[in-house]
């Protein structure tokens, strides 16, 4: 099952490529909203086979509540970094190191396979599901 929603992803992120592609500059606006609703598509898909067991997120549950993430991280190259290798990045990171000891030393598993741009898809759908207009990206 896993596998064939990955395989689905994969051909919607290649189309989603394709489209990029073959649209002129000229329409670049209309591009991105294309782009956004699909990123927080896959962004919520990735979201709930890899991150729901542990994170929602308005709530607080294995780990944190994941609303407005992005303000408590001042660099966003470590954020990723961090999703991809938490341990990591705990090791070398004040900010990291506090919500490790914070949250009982529950380690969070690394995400290595992930690229820039699922967890930029992931981010977005956090943003879009935080947000009051919730439906700013999917609608
Ligand atoms: C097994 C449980 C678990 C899974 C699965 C998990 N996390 Fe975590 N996550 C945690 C815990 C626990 C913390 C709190 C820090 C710690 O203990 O290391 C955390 C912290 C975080 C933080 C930092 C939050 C903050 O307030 O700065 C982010 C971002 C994050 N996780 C994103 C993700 C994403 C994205 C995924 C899926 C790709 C994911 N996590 C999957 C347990 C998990």
């Amino acid at each position: 099952m896993r596998f064939i929603c990955f395989g689905f992803l994969f051909l919607i992120t290649a189309c989603v490529e394709d489209a990029k592609q073959t649209r002129g500059t000229s329409t670049q606006n209309i591009n991105l909203q294309v782009t956004d609703n699909d990123r927080v598509e896959s962004g919520k898909n990735i979201f709930l086979q890899k991150c729901a067991a542990c994170h929602s997120i308005n709530m607080n549950l294995t780990g944190p509540a994941l609303k407005g993430v992005t303000k408590r991280w001042d660099d966003s190259v470590l954020l990723y970094n961090y999703i991809r290798n938490a341990q990591e990045v705990i090791a070398k990171n004040a900010y990291a190191k506090s919500l490790f000891n914070k949250w009982n030393k529950v380690p969070m598993p690394p995400f290595e396979y992930l690229t820039d741009d699922d967890i930029k898809s992931i981010l977005m759908y956090i943003k879009s599901g935080s947000s009051k207009k919730q439906n700013d990206f999917t609608k």
